[in-house]
């Protein structure tokens, strides 16, 4: 490892203090099922108790495959790699599409990952923002200039995180036309379809909107499962068969249970099922950071349209990373500092989780920011 590593940050963050602190609101799906909530049917429960730990079909059980590839347009299950999350899904795109030296461009505000590994895989990086003044919106010039001739991959987070904003069809139109006019593939990370907070549709995918898009999402967000470990990428055939390759040296695969437990989950019975209870906490959720950001003249909220998340503009004068450090020692709470997502002066606030939690969470953090003054 070279001593310019750059750390995932917010994941180490996160692993570090998750489990140490009473109310941790610095996740970013809703509160996670039980097996029980999950798996009603006793013919189901008896076949899952029955399945053997073997290794699944390594690029995605079959049938799991099927559900997934019929959440998009025109993909079938050649289509389709199931991957050890989103985070698989993301990390093998960026091998296979592109090599060390060649040109990206990462959509900022956003989850580090691609923005790290980026620059520890040797890519050359640049970013293009999305302007808080003007609703979170696409910064087309900062689009047109990150893009060069030479640039290989574009990716973008849809809903993203952390502003939990959706991204309207004319932003996707010049997003892709952008990644086309230099023939760059488009990478959608989309794993926050699903948790709409105004709308019960679906955020449409990018998939099929150009034909060199890649669609990554997981059963971490939208179906308050991460523990599964279970995610995706939908692209084409061949490209989707090189990063198998890929897998073959990362993971082999994914687990048995994870696969059978996704594919319950993606069930056209279990699938409605769920997206209506994460629908639910992010609905309710978001209410008491309402009624808590009301009561308060330091701090600026920006309703998400999805995800169970708000970034939160604080007033005051401490960097956003001190100030968790000093919520987590000194009040046992949690949430995400904002520079880690490129944006000092904010905070990430997760809220899809019981209402008691939330508000006490809140009041914690309250607490500490009259306290810093
Ligand atoms: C945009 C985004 N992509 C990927 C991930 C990783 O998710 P998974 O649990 O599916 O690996 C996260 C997790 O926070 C995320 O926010």
């Amino acid at each position: 490892m070279t001593t310019d590593f750059v750390p995932f940050q917010l994941e180490r963050l996160l692993s570090t203090w998750e489990r140490q602190i009473e109310y941790n609101l610095s996740e970013s799906g809703v509160h996670p099922m039980t097996m029980r909530e999950l798996v009603q049917d006793a013919a189901q429960i008896e076949a899952l108790v029955d399945t053997e730990l073997n290794y699944p079909q390594a690029n995605g059980d079959p049938l799991l495959r099927e559900r997934i590839a019929a959440l998009y347009k025109g993909a079938t299950a050649d289509n389709v790699l199931v991957t050890v999350g989103a985070i698989q899904a993301n990390f093998t795109s960026l091998l296979t599409l592109t090599d060390p030296g060649d040109d990206i461009a990462v959509m900022q505000p956003n989850y580090q990952q691609f923005w790290g590994l980026a620059q520890n895989l040797g890519r050359r990086l640049s970013t293009f923002g999305l302007k808080r003044e003007r609703g979170w919106a696409l910064d087309r010039d900062e689009l047109a200039t990150a893009m060069k001739p030479s640039t290989k991959l574009v990716t973008v987070v849809n809903p993203n995180n952390p502003t939990g904003r959706i991204m309207p069809a004319d932003e996707r139109e010049a997003i892709v036309t952008a990644a086309a006019q230099v023939g760059a593939w488009l990478l959608a990370d989309e794993v926050y379809a699903g948790a709409e907070r105004l709308t019960d549709e679906f955020t449409p995918s990018m998939y099929g909107d150009y034909d060199k898009v890649l669609a990554v999402n997981s059963m971490s967000k939208a179906y308050g499962l991460p523990g599964l470990r279970i995610g995706w990428v939908v692209g084409p055939a061949d490209v989707i068969e090189q990063m198998w390759a890929w897998q073959d040296y990362i993971t082999i695969c994914t687990t048995m249970l994870g696969n059978r437990l996704a594919a319950v989950a993606l069930s056209p019975e279990v699938r409605p099922r769920i997206l209506a209870r994460t629908r639910r906490y992010v609905r309710r959720g978001f209410e008491n950071v309402e009624r808590w950001a009301a009561a308060r003249t330091d701090v600026e909220i920006m309703p998400p349209d999805a995800a169970a998340i708000c970034f939160v503009k604080y007033r005051r004068k401490i960097n956003s990373t001190e100030l968790v450090m000093r919520l987590i020692r000194e009040k046992s709470a949690f949430v995400a500092p904002g520079d880690l997502f490129g944006l000092d002066g904010y905070l990430r606030i997760s809220f899809g989780l019981p209402d008691d939690y939330v508000n006490e969470g809140l009041r914690r953090l309250g607490e500490l920011l009259d306290e810093v003054g």
